[in-house]
């Protein structure tokens, strides 16, 4: 947890301040906060768009997919016969404990347990989901 912390604070002193945070500033803070905490802990595995190559599936319009639908991906049987749509609820599940919520994938063990993280790690994949329609709620 140490290396979340300084994103953390930064997040978290702009969330404190006095002045009159609207929803949208609130939102926009979390997804920031997510993003950073994205690539430090995702980006190196996982792309976000089709145009670049990764060794996780893209992420691009996770929000709402269908779990091991990304065209030619080759996934774990695990996966690809799970049946899950990644709403926010499946995505905090497998954040916290992929393994242990879907035995058998290979994506290595990642467990962020903080619900905070969660949060801003789901606003953020939420956030570059842009596909119609795709708005889930947990
Ligand atoms: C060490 C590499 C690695 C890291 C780090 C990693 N992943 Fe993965 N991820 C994978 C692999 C490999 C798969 C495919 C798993 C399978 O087929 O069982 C995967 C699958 C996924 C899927 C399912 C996608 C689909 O198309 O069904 C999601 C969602 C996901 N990862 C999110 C994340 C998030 C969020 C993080 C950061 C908190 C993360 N991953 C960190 C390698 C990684």
């Amino acid at each position: 947890m140490r290396k979340f912390i300084p994103i953390l604070s930064v997040a978290l002193g702009a969330l404190t301040m006095p002045a009159v945070a609207s929803e949208a500033t609130f939102d926009k803070i979390k997804i920031q906060a997510g993003s950073q905490l994205f690539e430090a802990e995702c980006r190196r595995c996982h792309a976000t768009d089709a145009d670049h190559d990764s060794y996780g599936p893209p992420l691009e319009n996770i929000v709402g997919r269908a779990a091991g639908s990304y065209p030619d991906y080759d996934y774990s049987v695990a996966l690809e016969a799970s049946g899950i749509v990644w709403t926010p609820a499946a995505l905090r599940a497998w954040i916290e404990d992929n393994a242990g919520f879907m035995p058998g994938t290979k994506m290595r063990h990642v467990g962020i347990t903080d619900p905070t993280v969660q949060d801003f790690i789901i606003s953020y994949l939420t956030a570059i989901t842009t596909r119609d329609g795709a708005a889930i709620s947990d």
